[in-house]
């Protein structure tokens, strides 16, 4: 099985120091830079916005995979896009029309990924599932980094897998939420194609981001 892409989520980076993590964890291996924006509403956590996006997009040339979590979504789809966002991820539980949010994202040039509450069925991407770059599945409840996988989404991943493969398209398969070494190889062994990892990856600071990543790879 291939080693599965790594996205770090800067949310476990040190934020006094964003720029400098970024380009860290950029250095050591990062397949993508996974930034969670969460509103406070949507779900209970502040974390940052576009601006944000915006000042570290100059230090890293790999995808930024923006992860949504913040409702109204439509609204601010625009300035994510322009702040320099790759992938842009959403809630279907965020909008009253997930189809047309990812219609709008794609008219926007960038691709459109569906995020799957660890409480939300694999079926609701029926009518979905063609149109779309990626699915994430949230193996935590949104809002903070650090929690527990919920080990009833490694079903979701294996059902999802057989969903995404059955379409002959290229769409990612990522897990979001306690990922470790263990519970990585259970992920990918499930059909997992990409990793959020947020304390897995910066954990020990700057000198272990490579093993970290690495190890995550499943190289060790
Ligand atoms: C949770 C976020 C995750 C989270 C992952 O709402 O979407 O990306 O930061 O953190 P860890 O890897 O620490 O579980
Ligand atoms: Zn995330």
């Amino acid at each position: 099985m291939a080693a599965p892409l790594i996205a770090p989520s800067i949310l476990s980076a040190d934020f006094a120091r964003l720029a400098e993590e970024v380009r860290a964890i950029d250095a050591a291996g990062a397949d993508w830079i996974h930034v969670d924006v969460m509103d406070g509403h949507f779900v209970p956590n502040i974390t940052i916005g576009p601006g944000v996006v915006k000042a570290l997009r100059p230090h890293s040339a790999k995808p930024f995979d923006v992860h949504l979590m913040i409702a109204p979504i439509d609204p601010y789809l625009e300035a994510f896009a322009a702040a320099g966002a790759d992938i842009i991820t959403v809630h279907p539980e965020a909008g009253p029309h997930i189809h047309r949010t990812v219609q709008a994202i794609h008219a926007l040039g960038k691709k459109a990924g569906i995020a799957l509450n660890p409480a939300t069925p694999a079926k609701l991407l029926d009518y979905l599932i063609d149109e779309i770059d990626l699915v994430l599945v949230m193996s935590v409840n949104p809002g903070f980094g650090g929690q527990s996988f919920i080990t009833s989404q490694l079903r979701k991943i294996d059902a999802l897998r057989k969903m995404i493969d059955k379409t002959g398209r290229p769409i990612h398969l990522e897990v979001d939420g306690g990922i470790d070494v263990l519970t990585a190889r259970q992920c990918t062994d499930a059909g997992a194609d990409a990793l959020v990892a947020g304390t897995a990856s910066f954990k020990g600071g700057p000198s272990c981001y490579a093993a970290n990543i690495a190890a995550l790879k499943g190289a060790d």
